[in-house]
């Protein structure tokens, strides 16, 4: 096996163990993640899990995964999601997807946050990749000024037939191509307090392990650098 997502996303499972609350990310790095658990729980593995996504809900549905949700649990033990981008600090830009806001309503009530990626994902800073913006679609214009003022020049994503894309919760995203984001945690708060931003993908302090799959077929495992 060589597939650098199946590597890591199949690695991360070994973590679930039976009676856990696990949380599901999205995306082709996730995907093998719950494939395994499907396979695992069709071995004898008992738990209960949240995806972040209806795409991945409907993935966990498809391989008979036991759903819960936040009126039956308070904490979720551990979640394996993937990233767009993973600084040395453990910042993640995430959203490539479309699936930020209940990625990070998941990995907030999170334990153990064990992120799964390639080797091109990590990065010495943040900000090549154009950051995720979820937006209310109401004004959404005038939001994409503000979060220019920033100094940026945000896209509002579309789908192939050129439509807008809509979230899960009904929202819209603004890709925003800062090119180099310095300090995470001030943009993060900066983003936040614009009036009509739902949430950015950008996510701090909100990963513990990193499990990076190689092209070379090896694994490389990562434990959060503690805070300075
Ligand atoms: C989904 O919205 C994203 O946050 C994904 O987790 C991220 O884009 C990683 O996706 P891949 O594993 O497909 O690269």
């Amino acid at each position: 096996m060589s597939n650098p997502k199946q590597l890591a996303g199949e690695r991360a499972t070994e973590y679930v163990e039976n009676g856990m609350v696990v949380g599901l990310g999205t995306g082709s790095t996730a995907f093998y993640a719950i494939q395994k658990l499907g396979e695992r729980i069709r071995q004898g593995l008992t738990i209960r899990c949240i995806p972040t996504s209806e795409q991945s809900r409907m993935q966990a549905e498809e391989e008979g995964i036991p759903l819960t949700d936040f009126s039956q649990v308070t904490q979720i033990d551990l979640t394996i999601d993937g990233a767009d981008e993973v600084d040395p600090a453990f910042h993640l830009t995430k959203g490539g997807g479309g699936a930020l806001l209940r990625e990070k309503i998941v990995a907030s009530a999170t334990r153990v946050q064990i992120i799964v990626a390639d080797e091109s994902k990590l990065k010495d800073r943040l900000g090549a990749f154009p950051l995720p913006v979820e937006v209310v679609p109401f004004g959404w214009e005038a939001t994409r000024n503000r979060l220019a003022d920033l100094g940026c020049d945000p896209v509002l994503r579309r789908m192939q037939e050129n439509t807008p894309f809509q979230t899960d919760n009904g929202n819209l995203i603004l890709d925003c191509p800062f090119g180099r984001i310095d300090d995470p945690p001030a943009l993060e708060t900066q983003i936040r307090s614009i009036c009509g931003v739902v949430e950015t993908g950008l996510f701090v302090h909100l990963a513990h392990r990193i499990v990076i799959g190689k092209t070379d077929g090896t694994l490389e495992e990562r434990i959060e650098p503690q805070p300075l």
